[in-house]
């Protein structure tokens, strides 16, 4: 099992090198402690076993052993600081651009859910320290099934495709995109947002959220040249930095 992600590293692009771990509680965790400890740009730390994923908003994720992929990579970006939480939208089309190297079209739940149809395949979890960011990933793969509170939300490659794919190469499929699409959170945000917008599942639709001022109703018209969600209102057109709870409702 090793050897096969490991083989498979060989042909990642400079600076992504591979770790994998037996067993991690969270790979966010593990290799936030790697890089206070001085670890390099691009390390990616994979786990075979995940035993406490964490999602947004202090969720738990679960990762399947064997049929999941959940890892994190190390980033030491260039750009200023401010810039980097546009690597959500950036990591959310490098998964979508590598799942349907496998075959099916995947869309994009701003501001970085990984979507097929209506259902999820992928999360994703970017959270800054001081001089780097981590991006957490956890895809399903060759799941055929999910335990019953996600069963009506989740998909995976299998579920979609009818057939099991080697996940060290999905692994390398999403390495590779992602480190492509990791460069452009500065001068070519505006060429990676149109391949954004193309995947939007939201825009459209008639959604609820919530806000930190509290939930809202309204219709997304799209994302705004700073990576923002557009929702117009009884009241206006919003441009949202942050929601939560992204339901479409039509
Ligand atoms: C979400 O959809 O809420 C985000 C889920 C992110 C899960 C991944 S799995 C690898 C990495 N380690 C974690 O603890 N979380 C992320």
């Amino acid at each position: 099992m090793h050897k096969e992600f490991q083989d498979a590293a060989a042909g990642f692009p400079d600076p992504f090198r591979l770790l994998v771990r037996e067993t991690a509680a969270s790979t966010n965790d593990e290799l936030r402690t790697l890089a206070e400890g001085g670890a390099p740009d691009g390390l990616v730390l994979l786990a075979l076993q995940q035993t406490a994923g964490r999602g947004r908003r202090g969720a738990t994720w679960f990762s399947p052993p064997g049929e999941s992929l959940a890892f994190s990579i190390l980033l030491k970006p260039s750009e200023p600081k401010a810039l980097w939480p546009r690597l959500a939208l950036a990591t959310g089309l490098a998964v979508a651009e590598a799942a349907e190297s496998f075959g099916p079209a995947a869309g994009i739940k701003w501001p970085n859910d990984v979507w097929i149809g209506r259902r999820k395949l992928a999360g994703i979890l970017v959270e800054a320290g001081k001089d780097y960011a981590i991006v957490g990933i956890g895809m399903n793969v060759n799941s055929s099934a999910f335990p019953p509170e996600v069963a009506e939300i989740a998909t995976s490659l299998r579920i979609e495709t009818a057939l099991d794919h080697p996940r060290h190469e999905v692994l390398a499929a999403i390495i590779h995109s992602f480190a492509r699409r990791c460069r452009e959170i500065g001068a070519d945000f505006d060429h990676m947002l149109d391949c954004v917008r193309q995947r939007c599942v939201l825009t459209g639709h008639r959604v609820s959220l919530s806000t930190s001022s509290g939930p809202r109703q309204g219709v997304i018209e799209g994302i705004a040249p700073g990576g923002e969600l557009l929702l117009r209102t009884e009241s206006g057109l919003d441009r949202l930095i942050q929601a939560d709870e992204v339901r479409i409702l039509e």
